[in-house]
């Protein structure tokens, strides 16, 4: 049974198709909207969620198709002590696809082991987020018009930034892609990520404390947010939570067609003020959430006819 468990698991052609359907159904949605009928979404949230959730939601119903699922690991049997192998079982016995988010690194990969449909990572620990990567590849290509020949900075919370793993796995794969890493020292990105990833495949890249220094050179610049949930303690969250705010100011050397990205939430890394900036591309990466969702629910369950 074909699942997405990280960004991997799809070829570059396979994304690339995932893409130009993304695209057709921006443009021909009417086409689309009766090809899930009759099958059933279940998404699996056991960590909070606006966007990716609903998302998914939002793409199952304009596909026609219907949503079960839960919101809070709390109001699941895994409160009960239920394993996520159980609860992939259970599930599949209602549901045709799964969608789901757990704050342990590998779960859905377990949740795929243990299913009888396809199960889709939402979003696994501070490890991969491949959903989120397909949205943003879609909002690159869309903004850009290629994903290649281009310098990607990304700003904040490398270390726990699960967004940052998987887009920088997916961007290792395209022509002269040159990454620049922008963070504080305690949330560089993981030694295991520049190793097996940017190192195995050549990739040049920078790293570096400074956004200012960084930004004249971006054609991309994909802020996050430092993620508080995966701290030890509070002390050093707050300590680093504003390392980098994105006020007007600091565009004043920016291209002046950067794509500014940021997978949200937001909480203080991009001032509000940047919103109506052209370059400030946020908002419209959620809208293409949906869409790329679209896609690749509907190559999972053709895929699950065979
Ligand atoms: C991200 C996540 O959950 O990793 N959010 C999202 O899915 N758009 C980023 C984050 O929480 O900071």
């Amino acid at each position: 049974m074909r699942s997405l468990i990280d960004i991997l698991d799809l070829t570059v052609d396979e994304i690339e198709t995932l893409i130009d359907t993304a695209n057709d159904i921006i443009d021909n949605p009417a086409k689309y909207s009766e090809k899930c009928r009759g099958k059933k979404l279940a998404t699996l949230f056991f960590e909070p969620s606006t966007r990716t959730r609903l998302s998914f939601e939002a793409a199952m119903y304009e596909l026609g198709g219907n949503v079960l699922g839960f919101s809070e690991a709390q109001s699941s049997s895994a409160a009960k002590g239920e394993s996520v192998a159980d609860t992939a079982k259970t599930i599949s016995c209602y549901a045709d696809i799964i969608a789901m988010r757990h704050p342990k690194e590998g779960a859905p990969y377990v949740a795929s082991l243990n299913a009888s449909i396809p199960v889709i990572n939402a979003g696994d620990g501070g490890h991969n987020h491949p959903t989120q990567t397909l949205t943003d590849l879609l909002t690159i290509r869309r903004e850009k018009g290629k994903i290649s020949d281009l310098t990607v900075g990304f700003c904040g919370d490398l270390k726990f930034g699960r967004t940052v793993h998987s887009l920088i796995t997916a961007l290792s794969r395209y022509n002269n892609i040159k990454i620049v890493l922008i963070s504080p020292e305690e949330l560089k990105l993981p030694s295991y990520v520049k190793k097996d990833v940017l190192d195995k495949n050549g990739i040049e890249y920078t790293e570096t404390t400074s956004l200012e220094e960084a930004i004249p050179t971006l054609d991309i610049l994909y802020m996050t947010r430092v993620q508080r949930e995966r701290f030890f303690n509070e002390e050093d969250y707050l300590r680093l939570k504003d390392s980098y705010i994105l006020e007007p100011s600091k565009l004043a050397h920016a291209k002046s067609d950067l794509c500014i990205m940021h997978p949200l939430p937001r909480v203080n890394e991009i001032s509000v003020s940047i919103d109506n900036d052209p370059r400030a591309c946020y908002f419209k990466q959620v809208l293409y959430g949906k869409y790329a969702r679209m896609a690749l629910i509907l190559m999972l369950l053709e895929e699950a006819k065979k």
